[in-house]
């Protein structure tokens, strides 16, 4: 397996990937699939030197996606920040996969200015947890209630963990 940057070849594999974790309502506030065209404009806002959209391809087939957003619509005192979007195609979970895009992540936030990495998930979403918790992620919010999923209400936990910054 491995790693590279993501091709807007790409852009279909990825929306599948996406799309297939939608009516699991544990992934994604997303209620319906979502169509490629529609994240045309959502791809070219990658940068592999900033803010990656990276794809992890294993025996020739897209397997899982990660790529990084800029925090707060991207007001400038927050650019040493960026949250995680991770997505692994249900065939591939529980595989590792996860856990190997997280941590490369993690190596290169020096080279793309990120001292602060965030994860958002749904409070019930327990593989994220444990993705997230297991590589040293802190939750420091939860938002109750705050998404509504077929009825339900949802909450949500705000992670972080601070790569290259010496612990206070
Ligand atoms: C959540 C997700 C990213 C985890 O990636 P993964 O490749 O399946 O996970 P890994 O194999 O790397 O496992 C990482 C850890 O999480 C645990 N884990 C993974 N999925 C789990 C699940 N569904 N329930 C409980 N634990 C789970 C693993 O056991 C492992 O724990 P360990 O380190 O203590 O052994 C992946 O399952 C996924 O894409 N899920 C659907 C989409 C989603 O929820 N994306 C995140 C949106 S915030």
């Amino acid at each position: 397996m491995h790693i590279r940057d993501a091709l807007e070849s790409d852009l279909p594999a990825i929306i599948e990937i996406y799309n297939a974790a939608i009516p699991s309502r544990i992934a994604t506030a997303d209620l319906e699939p979502i169509t490629v065209e529609s994240r045309r404009a959502w791809f070219r806002q990658y940068n592999p030197d900033k803010r990656p959209l990276w794809v992890l391809e294993a025996n020739d087939e897209i397997a899982a996606w990660l790529s990084l957003s800029s925090f707060y619509a991207g007001r400038p005192a927050y650019n040493a920040t960026a949250e995680i979007s991770i997505y692994i195609a249900p065939q591939h979970q529980r595989q590792g996969y996860g856990k190997y895009l997280v941590k490369q992540l993690i190596e290169v936030c020096p080279k793309l200015g990120v001292t602060t990495l965030l994860a958002m998930y749904f409070d019930h979403n327990l593989g994220s947890q444990r993705l997230f918790e297991g590589l040293g992620f802190q939750p420091q919010g939860h938002l109750p209630n705050i998404a509504v999923l077929d009825g339900q209400h949802r909450g949500l936990i705000i992670a972080a963990l601070k790569v290259g910054v010496p612990p206070a």
